[in-house]
């Protein structure tokens, strides 16, 4: 193997996203076909077993590109000299626990494993964050490593671009591939915006091939709340889909791509408040993410993209009332 091996943290490894996620990573779908991979599994110390029979279930595979595991419950040692990080371990929100609650015991992970990455990882560091609530973990993370740069954290919205695909798709008869320019506006929550005004099935848009009641009455619905049905069907949030959706984001950026969506740091494009977290239509150039501009936003979706970035913001001031950012 002549290419000096990636190193990939993820955080939570010993979880039903981890599981998932780990054996894509290991054959070559995050990074490439080509790119050797070492893997480090952070978790807390009481999963910290669990993830060591993960490690011994990935050894079985003999993957050619995987050069090595490490297995740790400390952030420092997780991220000392990583290039990919993905942040996938959340405290799960439980009964009676309010929002603010969710909030709170998150900062307690997400600001110290920041810390960490701004101590440890390497210079190329990428973030992506997965656990709940996604774009407001990743500012707190983003906030404690004053020495990444701040466009390197980013918060998972793929697996909510793939839903509008794949809905948009069947209802259209369509295979997906023959969907361009889909954009997922906002937070990683209820509030999302799939936008179909700006999406094309076969070079045409795609609002106008579906009636105004189904966009609004069934397709941003369905797609937005998509993880609750998963949750309700299933008995457990989406893993798999999760995990693919995580390869897919981390694939475009590293690999570029022409449109795709992602939440990444406001620069104050389409009215989104500078430095939230929040998802646009992007493309990946040279390994780094661009906003596309020049969207005619119509009073439609103005509404939709102007309710989700107030969560976004409202989240912000509740972490910094909090003192956690
Ligand atoms: P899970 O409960 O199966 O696994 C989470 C793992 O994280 C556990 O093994 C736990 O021990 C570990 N963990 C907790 N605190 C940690 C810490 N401080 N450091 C390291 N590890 C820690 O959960 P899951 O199903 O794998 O989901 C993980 C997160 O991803 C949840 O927050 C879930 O809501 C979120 N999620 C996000 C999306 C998205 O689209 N952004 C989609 C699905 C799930
Ligand atoms: C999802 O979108 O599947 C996850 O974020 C789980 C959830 O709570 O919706």
């Amino acid at each position: 193997m002549a290419q000096t091996p990636v190193k990939v943290t993820v955080t939570g490894a010993a979880g039903q996203i981890g599981y998932a996620l780990l054996f894509r990573i290991a054959s070559g779908q995050l990074l490439g076909a080509d790119v050797p991979v070492k893997l480090s599994l952070l978790e807390i110390p009481q999963a910290v077993k669990a993830a060591e029979g993960t490690a011994m279930e990935l050894d079985d595979c003999a993957f050619p590109l995987l050069s090595g595991i490490e297995i740790t419950d400390d952030p420092n040692t997780a991220f000392d000299g990583a290039s990919v990080a993905l942040l996938v371990g959340a405290m799960p929100r439980k009964a009676g626990m309010e929002r603010g609650d969710l909030l709170e015991a998150n900062g307690g992970i997400f600001g110290p494993q920041g810390k960490a990455i701004n101590d440890n990882a390497a210079d190329d560091i990428r973030v992506l964050v997965v656990g709940n609530p996604a774009n407001t973990n990743a500012l707190i993370a983003q906030q404690h490593a004053p020495d990444v740069p701040a466009e390197r954290f980013t918060a998972m919205t793929r697996l909510d671009h793939n839903r509008a695909l794949s809905q948009l798709a069947a209802k259209l008869q369509v295979p997906v591939t023959e969907i361009k320019k889909m954009t997922i506006w906002g937070n990683h929550s209820a509030t999302q915006y799939p936008d179909l005004f700006h999406a094309e099935v076969g070079g045409k848009i795609a609002a106008e091939q579906v009636d105004e009641a189904w966009l609004r009455d069934t397709f941003i619905p369905t797609v937005a709340k998509r993880g609750a049905a998963i949750i309700e069907a299933r008995g457990a949030s989406s893993a798999a889909s999760a995990a693919n959706a995580a390869i897919d984001h981390v694939y475009d950026w590293v690999n570029g791509t022409e449109w795709t969506s992602a939440a990444i740091p406001s620069d104050g494009s389409y009215g989104v408040p500078e430095g939230i977290i929040s998802s646009f239509p992007v493309a990946s150039r040279d390994g780094k993410w661009e906003i596309i501009q020049g969207l005619e936003i119509d009073a439609f979706s103005r509404e939709r993209i102007d309710a989700s970035v107030r969560e976004l913001t409202e989240e912000r001031d509740a972490v910094r009332q909090l003192g956690l950012i």
